[in-house]
């Protein structure tokens, strides 16, 4: 069994970042910036929102933090992202999701101009994603892409299946492994016998939020098996995948923390200079 560090890949990626963001820098005198929204005070959003906003600043980007209280009505949020649409300054935007229940998230994610959208969530670029066409990959699924091929996992012919149907992982992680000529299976709370499913896999991604969901018996021996789920039990991170049992039948397994969370900031941060890089043409 080997282990898939997330970290390590994180930090070359976010190196080759800083060299690049470097000489653009000397090139063109500008900076890339990445604006964050966080509304209300979502203790696990106020953590990722950190963590981003400090990755800008070690990558050289400049970095701009909007945190607005929970009961901010969905007209002020529409009117800031007008405004960062406007902001030179601002390549990327990122609004932390969930938001407060009041707010149609839907409708906030539509008014982030496309070229901004550095999560790729805007209808227009999850269009370009399901049509092979993607300019911004989603971060999480484009991270576990950059892990499979650093780790020189084969994808093509290979049967994936993905456990969980989410917008933000499940789906746009499912059209990625279809584009690199994967056999894709989705699999979610109404799939009838989901272990049975989940043991044809030769690449199993969990993404359902489940503290350690995925047991040995549900993973074919020498399977390589991703973990994206950070769930907090008794103050410490546990992931989707029973880590225990299952990493003694996989091939590549990845930890958490330190598999596929590190690698989501990481992408953001190739996201955020690819549309700088965008502005400047
Ligand atoms: N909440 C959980 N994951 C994400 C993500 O990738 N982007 C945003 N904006 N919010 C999230």
């Amino acid at each position: 069994m080997g282990i898939i560090d997330g970290k390590m890949i994180s930090s070359k990626v976010k190196e080759s970042i800083t060299a690049e963001v470097e000489a653009l820098k000397q090139k063109t005198g500008k900076t890339p910036g990445l604006a964050v929204v966080l509304v209300g005070e979502d203790p696990a959003s106020a953590v990722y929102v950190r963590n981003k906003n400090k990755t800008c600043k070690n990558v050289g980007f400049q970095s701009f933090e909007n945190i607005l209280p929970a009961d901010t009505s969905e007209k002020k949020l529409l009117d800031l992202i007008d405004e960062l649409n406007k902001d030179e300054k601002v390549n990327g935007i990122l609004v932390q999701l969930p938001l407060p229940n009041h707010i149609d998230s839907q409708k906030v994610l539509e008014a982030i101009n496309p070229a901004k959208d550095v999560d790729g969530f805007h209808l227009e670029n999850v269009g370009r994603l399901v049509t092979g066409n993607a300019a911004f990959k989603p971060c999480t699924p484009a991270g576990i892409i950059e892990l499979l091929d650093q780790y020189k996992v084969e994808i093509e012919g290979k049967n994936a299946v993905v456990l969980g149907r989410s917008n933000i992982v499940g789906k746009p992680i499912a059209f990625l492994l279809l584009d690199r000529n994967a056999t894709v299976t989705v699999c979610h709370s109404r799939t009838k016998d989901l272990p049975a499913v989940a043991r044809s896999a030769d690449i199993l991604i969990a993404a359902i939020g489940k503290p350690k969901f995925v047991t040995s018996d549900m993973v074919k021996d020498g399977a390589v098996v991703i973990d994206v789920g950070i769930n907090r039990v008794d103050g410490k991170l546990v992931g989707d995948v029973d880590y225990e049992s299952v990493s003694k039948s996989a091939s590549l397994i990845t930890p958490v923390p330190g598999g596929v969370g590190p690698m989501t900031i990481a992408m953001l941060m190739v996201n955020t200079l690819r549309a700088f890089k965008d502005s400047l043409s």
